[in-house]
C-alpha cells in the first residue's frame, strides 16, 4: 500500500524537462548524461529514476521502471535482499557511500558489476535519496584473477625449485625461503614473522662478502652475482658448502633497491662424487705404475734367480771344504747370507708379480689372523710389545687365497713392530661390516705414524723408509695387490703421532653361493663353531 502511493508520487514527479525548473533540469541532464548505467533510489530502495544509459542496458522503460524495488530489477525477485547482503541498511545508518561487487549471470558465463551507492542528504543530513551507479568491472577482475593466478604459478614454481631460493630486503630481513632453501638451512618452520636476517645464514663476514661481489663491476653486471662457491651456515651452526649466484631486486622508475635473491645449492655431494674420482685417479695411476713395475720386476727376477743360485751353490761348496776357524769362513758366511736375502727379494718380486699359483680357501677371518700371528709371534721383535686382539664373535667367513692375505698381515703386523722400535701396544680387531658386506681387519700400533706426504707413497713398490738392508719396499705395495686380486682393499685408516691404523677389507662370502657348502667337512665345522 505503501509502495503503491511511493510508486504514484514519484511517477508524477517526472516531468517533461522543459517544464522543470531550470536548477532540476541542469541536474537531470547531468544524471542522464552520465556513462554509467544509473539509478536513483528511496531509502526503501524503490527507483525513482533511471539514466538513460540504464534504460537501455536493460531495455526497459522510465515508466516501467519508475516505483519498482531495484531487487525486482536486479534478482528478479518479490523478496527484499538480506541485509547482508544489501548496502541499503548501513548507508541509512552511517549517510555514506558504499559499494559492492556483484556476479551477475550474463549468457553462458558472468560479468563483475562494481555498484557504487552515495547518498543524496537532505537539510538536516539525512538520507533523501541514494544515487546507484553500475560500473562493468569483469575486464579489471578478469585481469586481477589472471595476475593472481600468475603469481600463484610463480609461487608454486619458486616454492618447488629443487634449488634453495631466499629473498631479504634492504635491511637484510628475510622476506622468502622456498622448501629447498629450508631443508638446506634446517629452518623447517621458518615463517616471515621470525626474526631471520641473511647474515644468520653464513658464517661471520660472508654476507658482507657477497654483497660486495653483488656490487662489484670487475664480477659481471652490477645487481648480479654469477654463480660462485660460498660458505652458508645452518640452524644448527654447520658450515656447509653450496653454489650461490643472487641478484639485486630493483622496483620503479629509479630503480629502487628493494631486495636481494639469493639461489643456493648444496656442493657436498658434488664435492664428495669429485673426491672419490680424483682418489681413482689415484688409484688408477698407481695401480698402472704398479703393473708396469711389475713387469719389470718379473723379469729382473727371472734374470737374477739362476746366477743367484749358482752364487749360493758355490759358496757353501767353498765354505764346506774349510774349517770355521778359516779367515775365510767368516767371509763366506757374509755372502751366503747376503745371497739368501737376495733370494728372499727375488722371491717378493715374484709374489708381487703374482707368479706364484693361488690356492683359494673358505676360512673364518679370525681364523686366518690367528694362523697368521702364529707364523710370526715367536719371533724375538715381539718381546716388549704388548699384542691386544679383540676379535669379533660373530660369523665372518671370506674366500680367498689364504696364503697371500696372511702375507698380507704379518707384513702389516711386522711394519707396525718396526714402526714402535720393539716397545708399544698391538692392536688386531677384527668386525663385520654389514652394509658394506665385508670383513674388516684393523692393524693399530703405537709407533712413530707416517708423515702426510708419504701417505701415497708407502704403496711404491721399492718404497721404504727403513735401515739399508732392513727393508724392501715391497711390503706394501705387494700387499695392495693381494688384496685387490682378492677383491679387497688396504688403506691407511689413520695415522698420526700416537701411531698408525691400517684396515683391510674382504667381501663376506655368502653361504648361499655355494650350497654344497655345508656338505663339506672342513668349512663345515667353520660353520658350527661359530
Ligand atoms: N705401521 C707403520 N707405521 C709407520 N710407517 C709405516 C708403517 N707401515 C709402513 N710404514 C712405512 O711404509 C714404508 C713401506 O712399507 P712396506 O711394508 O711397503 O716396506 P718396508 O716395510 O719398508 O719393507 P719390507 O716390507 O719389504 O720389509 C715403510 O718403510 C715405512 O716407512
Ligand atoms: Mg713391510
Amino acid at each position: 500500500m505503501e509502495d503503491k502511493k511511493q510508486k504514484n508520487s514519484s511517477i508524477s514527479s517526472v516531468k517533461p524537462l522543459d517544464m522543470l525548473p531550470e536548477e532540476l533540469g541542469w541536474r537531470l541532464r547531468v544524471f542522464d548524461s552520465l556513462s554509467f548505467p544509473t539509478l536513483i533510489l528511496k531509502p526503501s530502495g524503490m527507483i525513482v529514476a533511471a539514466n538513460k544509459v540504464f534504460l537501455e542496458k536493460y531495455s526497459v522503460s522510465q515508466g516501467k521502471i519508475v516505483g519498482m524495488a531495484c531487487h525486482e530489477i536486479f534478482y528478479n525477485s518479490p523478496d527484499s535482499c538480506s541485509p547482508s547482503h544489501c548496502p541499503l541498511p548501513k548507508i541509512l545508518t552511517e549517510c555514506t557511500g558504499h559499494s559492492m561487487l556483484e556476479r551477475v549471470a550474463k549468457g553462458d558465463g558472468y560479468i563483475y558489476e562494481d555498484r557504487v551507492f552515495s547518498p543524496i542528504l537532505n537539510d538536516e543530513g539525512k538520507v533523501d535519496y541514494i544515487i546507484e551507479s553500475i560500473r562493468d568491472v569483469t575486464r579489471t577482475k578478469v585481469l586481477e584473477k589472471e595476475l593472481t593466478g600468475i603469481k600463484e604459478f610463480v609461487a608454486r614454481v619458486v616454492q618447488s625449485s629443487a634449488s634453495a631460493i631466499i629473498a631479504a630486503d634492504t635491511n637484510g630481513k628475510i622476506l622468502l625461503m622456498n622448501r629447498a632453501a629450508k631443508d638446506l638451512f634446517g629452518y623447517k618452520y621458518w615463517s616471515l614473522s621470525d626474526d631471520l636476517v641473511a647474515a644468520d645464514l653464513y658464517p661471520p663476514g660472508e654476507a658482507r662478502k657477497i654483497m660486495e661481489k653483488l656490487r662489484n663491476e670487475k664480477r659481471g653486471p652490477i645487481g648480479k652475482m654469477p654463480s660462485s662457491n660460498v660458505t652458508i651456515r645452518t640452524s644448527q651452526g654447520e658450515d656447509v658448502p653450496a653454489e650461490m649466484s643472487a641478484a639485486i631486486i630493483y622496483e620503479g622508475k629509479d630503480n629502487k633497491e628493494v631486495a636481494t635473491m639469493g639461489i643456493y645449492n648444496d656442493l657436498r655431494e658434488r664435492l664428495r662424487v669429485e673426491k672419490e674420482l680424483k682418489e681413482t685417479q689415484i688409484k688408477l695411476a698407481q695401480s698402472e705404475k704398479m703393473a708396469s713395475m711389475g713387469q719389470l720386476a718379473a723379469g729382473v727376477a727371472h734374470e737374477i734367480n739362476n746366477p743367484l743360485t749358482g752364487i749360493l751353490f758355490y759358496s757353501s761348496l767353498l765354505q764346506e771344504k774349510i774349517t770355521t776357524e778359516d779367515p775365510m769362513f767368516e767371509d763366506l758366511s757374509y755372502i751366503i747370507e747376503d745371497v739368501n736375502r737376495c733370494r728372499d727379494i727375488v722371491k717378493s718380486l715374484l709374489a708381487y708379480t703374482r707368479q706364484s699359483n693361488s690356492v683359494q680357501r673358505i676360512i673364518h677371518m679370525n681364523e686366518l689372523v690367528e694362523q697368521s700371528l702364529t707364523l710370526i709371534r715367536d719371533q724375538k721383535v715381539f718381546a716388549d710389545i704388548e699384542l691386544e686382539k679383540n676379535l669379533a664373535e660373530t660369523m665372518m667367513i671370506v674366500n680367498v687365497d689364504t696364503n697371500q692375505i696372511a702375507q698380507v698381515i704379518i707384513n702389516l703386523v711386522m711394519n707396525a713392530v718396526d714402526a714402535m722400535d720393539g716397545t708399544g701396544h698391538l692392536l688386531l680387531k677384527t668386525y663385520k661390516d654389514m652394509a658394506a658386506g665385508q670383513a674388516v681387519l684393523e692393524v693399530s700400533d703405537t709407533g712413530h705414524g707416517i708423515p702426510e706426504d708419504l701417505l701415497l707413497k708407502i704403496f711404491d713398490p721399492f718404497f721404504t723408509t727403513k735401515k739399508q738392508g732392513k727393508g724392501t719396499g715391497l711390503g706394501l705395495s705387494n700387499a695392495i695387490g693381494i688384496m685387490h686380486e682378492n677383491e679387497g682393499d688396504l688403506v691407511v685408516k689413520n695415522s698420526g703421532r700416537n701411531g698408525t691404523t691400517f684396515k683391510i677389507t674382504l667381501p663376506l662370502f655368502d653361504v648361499t653361493e655355494d650350497p654344497n657348502i655345508l656338505g663339506n667337512a672342513d668349512t663345515a665345522e667353520l660353520f658350527t663353531n661359530t
